[in-house]
């Protein structure tokens, strides 16, 4: 099974960002296990596909001034991978915010539905544009998120919390999340690892 370069390139620098950044110990084991799993290149999947939103906000995002060298080689892989990217969009609720349908993308790269379509991990982008508010949401994997601009973010029980670009934060699974954009367009990468149980049952079309 041969992968795309671009996209080879972007989880070489993505992966050992994610496992520098992570916090605790759940959240290091679950990046280690899908760091090896990913090195393992699985069945081409979903062609591209765009959505308004990423033609309004993804290149401002990816624009971003970063101060640490991976973070600035992340985000310039991620332009060489950009026009392999599958975009789509989730369905909202009533905690979405204002204009979330037409404001939001979510991009799988190793996933269901993704780049790679497999079932044993989940490597993907949210892309926000500014002033939008994603759903409150679970899901039964647990989740590393690596956040790549200002943003607003909150798990259950807590108070909404700002990571920063380079902050990372762990979702055990089944916890309550969500995410917002301020002043400017939020981009986020996440990792998923299944329940082992669960890899081998087809899930629904994943929206983290
Ligand atoms: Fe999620």
């Amino acid at each position: 099974m041969e992968r795309p370069q671009e996209l080879q390139d972007f989880l070489d620098i993505a992966l050992p960002a994610m496992q520098a950044r992570a916090v605790g110990a759940q959240s290091r084991a679950s990046l280690a296990w899908i760091a090896k799993a990913a090195a393992t290149p699985a069945a081409p999947g979903a062609a591209p596909a765009s959505q308004p939103v990423v033609e309004r906000v993804l290149e401002p995002a990816l624009d971003r001034p970063v101060e640490q060298a991976d973070l600035a080689a992340l985000l310039a892989a991620l332009r060489a991978l950009a026009p392999r990217l599958c975009w789509r969009r989730r369905s909202g609720d009533a905690t979405a915010g204002p204009g979330f349908e037409d404001g939001h993308a979510n991009a799988m790269l190793l996933g269901p539905g993704g780049i790679e379509d497999r079932r044993d991990l989940w490597i993907g982008l949210s892309l926000l544009a500014p002033g939008i508010r994603y759903p409150d949401h679970q899901h039964a994997p647990e989740e590393t998120y690596l956040v790549l601009s200002p943003g607003d973010f909150w798990q259950e029980d807590g108070d909404w919390f700002q990571p920063g670009v380079g902050g990372s934060f762990y979702n055990p699974p089944n916890i309550q999340h969500a995410m917002k954009a301020g002043d400017e367009p939020l981009l986020a990468l996440w990792a998923l690892r299944p329940e082992r149980e669960a890899a081998s049952h087809k899930p629904r079309l994943a929206a983290p």
